[in-house]
């Protein structure tokens, strides 16, 4: 359904984002974790024609085969909301505090579908309704600042679902959170991803987010995709380094039984941190914070295939112990 490839974003002579290919089958949740700074945003943003003004996009982005890259932005703002929904970080800056919530929700409605008005009510409380709000009648009449955080960014869901879009981009949606609102917002989510058959692009720095909501989770560092694969592979058989330094960092992750206390924890970091645009090392952009680096770092890796729908990008990887491939797919 979403298929990029050699999707550059560049501002002034840096590129900021740069995968080759990136695929997003019709209904897939896809999560994309990398700490802060890795240029998550920046790849999410790009796909909709929200990069900053300063940002030159190129390559492809072919959504349901249109291209969407080259778009006018009356053209994109049309495939935003409509076949594309986004929700952001920070509920609280993305609502109107001076509209109601009932009728910021008819009027996200109103720009893609010529309802009559009360089909439109009707429409408005379906949705607010779905999205598990209690009392969406009154609800409907109140303003935002009269809301909790986790009840706001529900609303901002039923404004990005309002047209039935087939694809959803939840940029950190609930880091913003207290933890346990973080849980309700990311189950909803799944749960209408399942029931729509909607795909969704997740981005998180937090990898227990990820792992909770994802089928399919892409790694970034320095604005690249540096492994790709099913949700359990990347974890329990990560091969890039970085993958591998984010795994760690997160004592517990691979245990699925104990997910629930992950989700939100604060861990241990890995060494160093995401250096500015014009810092990163040449050749492997994880040079530097890298325990394993090796004379062929320099070069900028190639991709390696480690199985099915398993990618990665690493000079010298995380060697799979024999056998346990198997084991990991069977079990899965
Ligand atoms: N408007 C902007 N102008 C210039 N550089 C930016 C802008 N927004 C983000 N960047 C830079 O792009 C890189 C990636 O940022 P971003 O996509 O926001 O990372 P993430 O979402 O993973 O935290 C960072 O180096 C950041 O400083
Ligand atoms: S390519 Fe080299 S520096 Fe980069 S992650 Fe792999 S081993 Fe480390
Ligand atoms: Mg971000």
């Amino acid at each position: 359904m979403l298929e990029i490839r050699d999707l550059d974003v560049a501002i002034g002579r840096h590129t900021i984002v740069s995968v080759e290919r990136l695929d997003i089958p019709a209904g897939t949740r896809l999560g994309i974790v990398g700490e802060s700074g890795s240029g998550k945003t920046m790849t999410a943003m790009s796909i909709v024609g929200l990069q900053p003004n300063t940002a030159v996009v190129s390559g492809s982005v072919r959504f349901n085969d249109r291209e969407l890259v080259g778009l006018s932005d009356r053209r994109l703002a049309e495939v935003r909301g409509r076949d594309i929904g986004v929700i952001f970080q920070d509920p609280a800056k993305a609502l109107n505090p001076m509209m109601r919530v009932g009728r910021q929700v008819a009027e996200a409605i109103r720009l893609h579908m010529d309802l009559p008005r009360d089909r439109l009510r009707a429409r408005v409380l379906q949705l607010l309704t779905q999205v598990h709000l209690p009392d969406a009648r009154s609800l409907m009449r109140r303003y935002p600042h009269q809301l909790s955080g986790g009840q706001q960014q529900r609303v901002l869901i039923a404004i990005a679902i309002a047209c039935d879009p087939k694809l959803l981009i939840a940029d950190e949606p609930t880091t913003a959170l207290d933890v346990t609102v973080q849980s309700g917002i990311l189950s909803l989510l799944r749960e209408l991803s399942v029931e729509r058959k909607m795909g969704l692009l997740f981005v998180s720095h937090d990898l227990g987010v990820i792992q909770t909501i994802s089928e399919v989770i892409g790694v970034v560092y320095g604005g690249q995709l540096v492994e790709l694969g099913p949700a359990r592979r990347v974890i329990r058989q990560a091969r890039h380094r970085y993958t591998q330094a984010l795994v760690s960092a997160n004592p517990g992750i691979a245990d699925d039984e104990h997910l629930g206390e992950i989700v939100g924890r604060q861990l241990d970091v890995i060494p160093g941190s995401v250096p500015a645009l014009d810092r990163f090392p040449s050749g492997c952009r994880f040079r530097g914070r890298c325990s394993a680096e090796i004379a062929s770092c320099a070069q900028p890796p190639e991709i390696s295939v480690a199985g099915d729908g398993h990618i990665f990008k690493c000079w010298n990887p995380i060697e799979v112990v024999a056998g346990s491939e198997g084991d990991l797919d069977a079990a899965s």
